[in-house]
């Protein structure tokens, strides 16, 4: 069985893909150093970004939080298991190289049953970031995670595309009054309705530099990336050129206004639904790094809460060079 073998690489201290709701992870066991320290060498990943542990269980989260204040609690309750990733002060069994050497853990419940029975199977904590190599898009299919990693990892497990699409809210938990360190699908307004209220980025300028996540170039396609509004075509077409963007090294995501004849390489229509959009994304920015885009032109979308974790991403892809 497929969690069967996951599970006996993990304990032999290998890596494994496995499938989450949000995006492919790059699994190790958290509780074994030189394990996690694959991760770090097969993604190129920087040694200062820590990296979420995942657990399957309010009991398996608590054994790599120190402390436990009522806010954990309350986004347990609202949110686990699900894309949110809680950061508390760590305990001993948390060996230094998955925090990035800090005292505080990123914990996740993740919802996808295929990698909790691999955390139940395993019976220790996995420690997993996006399967990507570092700085690059992340994976929501097993095929992207092969084209980068295939050649570097014995086993990737195959469970179709990751059903959320992006990767996790993450709320910091460990120094009083709670701070959103990355925007996701779980909203800052969900969280704020939870907690009672929430410190965002902006008012949290600390935060920046707590979180790697947070550097502005991160999520990126090959291609350059760029939002703009358009009101119709030929608006469009003007403002590839007012930007130097030749239409036939351009590749478009539009989920509104379609443009029918801008010339473009290639124009693909992803949903109008924030959540179905999310799904897309990541897929889309892979397809046109594939073939090869110069840019990629991406409409801009809502500015309204359901949007803000694929508003960041979009800033974090189209940040310059
Ligand atoms: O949805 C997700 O979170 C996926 C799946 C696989 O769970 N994982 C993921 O991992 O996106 P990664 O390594 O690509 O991103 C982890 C983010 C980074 O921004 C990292 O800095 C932050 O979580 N993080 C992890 N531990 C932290 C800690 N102790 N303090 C602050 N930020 C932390
Ligand atoms: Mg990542």
């Amino acid at each position: 069985m497929a969690a069967e073998k996951a599970a006996e690489i993990l304990r032999a201290g290998g890596l494994v893909a496995l499938p989450t709701e949000t995006v492919y992870g790059l699994a190790a066991n958290a509780l074994n150093a030189a394990a996690v320290e694959k991760i770090y060498q097969v993604k190129g990943r920087p040694s200062v970004n820590p990296i979420i542990v995942h657990v399957a269980g309010i009991n398996g989260a608590k054994r790599c939080a120190s402390a436990w204040p009522s806010a954990a609690s309350l986004l347990a309750e609202a949110f686990w298991p699900g894309p949110l990733t809680i950061v508390l002060p760590k305990t001993e069994i948390i060996p230094p190289i998955v925090t990035a050497g800090g005292g505080t853990v990123g914990i996740r419940w993740p919802s996808h049953p295929f990698m909790q029975a691999v955390i139940h199977r395993c019976g220790f904590p996995l420690a997993a970031p996006s399967a990507n190599l570092s700085n690059q898009v992340s994976p929501t299919t097993a095929g992207h995670v092969a084209r980068t990693l295939g050649d570097k990892i014995s086993l990737i497990v195959d469970a179709g595309p990751a059903a959320v699409g992006i990767e996790s809210t993450v709320v910091d938990l460990s120094s009083g009054a709670p701070v959103l360190l990355r925007a996701g699908m779980i909203s800052s307004a969900q969280l704020a309705g939870v907690l009672g209220s929430l410190k965002t980025p902006a008012a949290a300028e600390g935060a920046v530099l707590k979180s790697p996540g947070q550097l502005a170039r991160h999520y990126s396609p090959r291609a350059r990336l760029i939002v703009l509004d358009w009101e119709n075509e030929r608006h469009l077409k003007a403002q590839l050129q007012l930007h130097s963007i030749p239409p036939d090294r351009a590749h478009v995501i539009a989920h509104d206004k379609i443009p029918a004849d801008c010339g473009c390489a290639r124009v693909s229509l992803i949903p109008e639904d924030p959540e179905a959009y999310a799904r897309a994304l990541y897929s889309e920015l892979h397809v046109s790094d594939d073939l090869g885009a110069e840019w990629i032109v991406v409409e801009q979308v809502p500015p309204t809460a359901e949007w803000e974790g694929i508003r960041d991403r979009l800033k974090r892809a189209s940040a310059p060079r």
